[in-house]
Order: structure tokens, then C-alpha cells, then sequence
């Protein structure tokens, strides 16, 4: 398998220019199933999770065309039929997100059998919310063998769904079904991140009408059919804060482009307590550090606007080097600290106690061979061996490809010293 090597201690310099957001992406492209006409989405992201749900759409009657277009990569995806309303454990298991055809495919066609995605690294992540939102809008579910029979005869009705919390993968899910069910449907206490907003607007150009997509509430009136529509997918805020961090980590002055800084302020707010320089332009922003030791904040992950538990690790890796004990509290998964342990393989002095991190700030980080189990984590490692001494080495990049496109040329653009090792098929890492 693949490596990232990294020889630390180059400051960056330059322009990194922003894909868009994977998490869009992948809701997107589940939206085309829910229309017989072509949908064209712009600014793709071309990554590994993005071909995935490519594959699983082929299966299930899509045809996926792949272009270059003016304004980036582009997708066509047309789904003339449902030829198959079936999503099996092995796809399922390998992109969580592939769970969300589930909702689409019962609304276009009445039925379908979809995988449960089971846990992952960095939680039990139950799908429980988006049972039960499918459940409120008609959907007769049963659950045999790690499999969700649902139907809809007459197909979905409209109904009122209050989440008991905050679930971005539940309210996409419930949007993707209500847009096609009879009459209005009412979510309460939705997520309101971009990503939520973006699919809101494509299924508004599809014909869809969603209204409060950003609010808590969010109001849909079911419509008979959706049209194809074309959408610029929203640029990805993870990999802005993520590059935002690399650039305060490193030092030096990096301005990211083909984004916006609207979408990171609570993480903007916490770079500029520890004394990074961040000024934003209507393109995106300008991270700038010149010396001077980082200070330790203390911060809390929330739902969208407060501090993203995506961006989490990232910041962690930052706070190995400041000037004190920052204390990082996760509230949104319960097992998502995987990260402080390779980290305190380059030297950093974190301890994790439940869902809090302390972290004590270290004066320098040496490099090592590291590992991580989740993408988020994996990319906090190549954050730290940019400013440790040494060469850190990171392997299963396979992680990184999920979720960023170009993750080394966009980095050695700006100065660092960073190469991927090629590793021999089936081998082990
Ligand atoms: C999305 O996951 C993102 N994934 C995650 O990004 C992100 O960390 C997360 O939202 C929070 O922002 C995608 O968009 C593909 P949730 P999702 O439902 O939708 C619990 C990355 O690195 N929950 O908002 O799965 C759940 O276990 C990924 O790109 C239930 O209990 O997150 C968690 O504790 C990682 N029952 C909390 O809610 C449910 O039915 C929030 O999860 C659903 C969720």
C-alpha cells in the first residue's frame, strides 16, 4: 500500500486552490436517483469515495460519465430505471454514506434492500434517526440479517419528523425521501451545515420544494417527479480548515482559493486565539505565521456553526506545539481521539480521558512512521510531520485518498517536501 513521506521543517508558500466537498458530493450524486433525467454536477471532487458511490449507482441502473468541464471535473449521472433496488453488505461496509440510497430508491420506486453500515473507527454511528424519519414518512421497515427491508406501497406520504438531536446524515436522508412523498413534510431541530444547504438547492433545481434548508426547520412539499438539473458542488470546508491548519502548522503565508471563509468561522475564531494570522477575501483566505510559539485554547466539536468534529484532529496536531495545555473536548463521536496516540509517536504529550484531549504543548516534534484508521486522523499526521523534525511517514493513505484530492501536489506546490511511496499491490502495511 501506499506512504506519504514528509520531511518536516519547510515553510509553506503559495496558493492551494479548493475541491469541492466530498460530503456534497456523495449526497449529490444519491440525489440522481430520484429523477430519470441527466444531472450534471460541477466542481467534483475526484476521490476514491466519490468513484465508490460511482460504482454502487452503476449497480443499482445509473450511468456515471466522468469529464473535464470549464469549472472542474464534471459528473453526468443519468438513471433512467431502477434496475436493481438492492445495496449489499460489501458496499455498504467500505463508504457509510452509500446507506443514504436507501431513502431515494424507496421514494422513486417503493422498495429496496440496503445494507446496515455497521460501526466504524470512530464510533457505533447507528442509523436509527433515519429509520425512524422514513418510518414518519410511510416507510414499512424491517430488519433481518444486518439487512433494511423497506417499502412503500402507494408510496412515501409527507409527515412531521423532530429529531431528538442533531443527525447531518438523518436530515439528508429524510430530504432525499420527502422531496418526492404526498404532501408537506416538517423536519425539526436539522442539521444546518453547508453540505445540507447544498443538496436543498440542487433538489430545488430539480423541481424539488425544500424551503429552510440552513435553519433548524426545514419545510418540504412533496412534488410527483424531479427533472435533471445541473449544480455546482460547494466547496469542502474540511479541506479548507485542513490546509488553513497545515499552512499555521508549517508557518509561512498560504492563500486558499475557490473557497469561503463563511463556512469555517468558528475554526477561524480558535486559529486566531492561538495566534495565527487568518484574513479572509471574497475568494477564501490568507493563513500567515512567522514565528512566534502557538498559544493552547480549549475547544468543544458541535454541529454546524460550532467547531466541526471533521476538523478536530487537524487541530489537535496544531496544539502539539503550543505554548501550554489545550484542552479539546469531542462531542459528537465517542471514539475519535484515535489520532493522539501516532501523534504522541512523534512526541507530542496528550492525554485522552473519555471525550476530552489534553494536550501539552511540546517545543518540537520528531518524525516516525505513523498510522491512523480514519481519514480526518489520518491527514492530523501529515499536519504534524510538516513542522517535525525528521521524516514522519504515514502510512494507509488510502484514508487520505477518500477525502483529499491531490493531497501532496497541492501541499508541494506551497514548498513542503512531501512524495508519495508507491507500494506493491496486496501489500501489507
Ligand atoms: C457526517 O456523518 C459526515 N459524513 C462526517 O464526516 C461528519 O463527521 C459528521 O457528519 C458530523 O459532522 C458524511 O457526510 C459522509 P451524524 P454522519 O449523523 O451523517 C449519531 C468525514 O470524515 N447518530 O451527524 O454519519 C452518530 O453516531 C466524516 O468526512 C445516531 O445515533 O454524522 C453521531 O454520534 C466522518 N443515530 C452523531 O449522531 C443516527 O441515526 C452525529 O452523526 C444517526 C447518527
Amino acid at each position: 500500500m501506499d506512504r506519504i513521506a514528509i520531511m518536516g521543517g519547510a515553510r509553506l508558500q503559495g496558493e492551494i486552490p479548493i475541491s469541492g466537498a466530498k460530503n456534497s458530493a456523495i449526497k449529490l450524486m444519491a440525489a440522481s436517483l430520484l429523477t430519470d433525467e441527466p444531472l450534471r454536477l460541477t466542481n467534483m471532487p475526484r476521490l476514491a469515495d466519490t468513484r465508490f458511490l460511482g460504482r454502487l449507482l452503476q449497480r443499482l441502473g445509473t450511468e456515471v460519465v466522468e469529464s473535464a468541464g470549464p469549472d472542474g471535473a464534471e459528473t453526468l449521472l443519468t438513471t433512467r430505471e431502477i434496475m436493481s433496488g438492492f445495496a449489499p453488505y460489501d458496499l455498504v461496509r467500505q463508504m457509510r454514506a452509500s446507506f443514504n440510497v436507501l431513502g431515494p430508491l424507496l421514494a422513486r420506486t417503493g422498495q429496496a434492500k440496503v445494507s446496515l453500515p455497521g460501526g466504524c473507527t470512530i464510533g457505533a454511528r447507528p442509523v436509527d434517526l433515519h429509520l425512524k424519519a422514513l418510518e414518519a414518512l410511510g416507510a414499512r421497515i424491517d430488519l433481518h440479517e444486518g439487512y433494511v427491508y423497506a417499502q412503500a406501497p402507494g408510496g412515501l406520504r409527507g409527515g412531521e419528523i423532530e429529531f431528538p438531536f442533531v443527525s447531518v446524515g438523518a436530515t439528508e436522508h429524510a430530504l432525499l425521501a420527502a422531496v418526492l412523498a404526498r404532501g408537506a413534510t416538517v423536519l425539526r431541530n436539522s442539521a444546518q451545515e453547508p453540505e445540507i444547504t447544498d443538496l436543498a438547492d440542487c433538489l430545488n433545481k430539480m423541481g424539488a420544494k425544500v424551503e429552510g434548508a440552513g435553519t433548524a426547520t426545514i419545510r418540504v412539499q412533496g412534488v410527483e417527479r424531479l427533472t435533471g438539473a445541473s449544480h455546482a458542488v460547494l466547496p469542502d470546508r474540511i479541506e479548507t480548515g485542513t490546509y488553513a491548519l497545515a499552512a499555521a502548522m508549517a508557518g509561512g503565508e498560504v492563500r486558499l482559493t475557490r473557497t469561503r471563509s463563511d463556512f469555517i468561522e468558528a475554526l477561524i475564531v480558535k486559529m486566531r486565539e492561538a495566534g495565527v494570522e487568518v484574513t479572509p477575501h471574497p475568494d477564501g483566505l490568507t493563513v500567515k505565521r512567522n514565528g512566534g510559539r502557538l498559544k493552547a485554547v480549549e475547544l468543544e466539536t458541535d454541529p454546524f456553526p460550532g467547531f466541526a468534529t471533521d476538523l478536530q484532529a487537524q487541530f489537535m496536531a496544531l496544539m502539539t506545539l503550543a505554548d501550554g495545555e489545550s484542552v479539546i473536548r469531542e462531542t459528537i463521536f465517542e471514539n475519535r481521539f484515535m489520532h493522539a496516540p501516532e501523534l504522541g509517536r512523534l512526541g507530542a504529550d496528550i492525554s485522552v480521558h473519555g471525550g476530552e484531549a489534553r494536550v501539552r504543548g511540546v517545543e518540537t516534534l520528531e518524525g516516525a512512521q505513523v498510522m491512523a484508521t480514519d481519514l480526518r486522523a489520518s491527514v492530523s499526521l501529515v499536519i504534524a510531520g510538516l513542522a517535525a523534525r525528521g521524516e514522519t511517514v504515514v502510512n494507509r493513505v488510502y484514508h487520505l485518498d477518500r477525502g483529499f484530492e491531490r493531497l501532496e501536489e497541492k501541499l508541494g506546490a506551497c514548498g513542503a517536501d512531501i512524495r508519495r511511496i508507491k507500494g506493491d499491490a496486496g501489500e501489507d502495511d
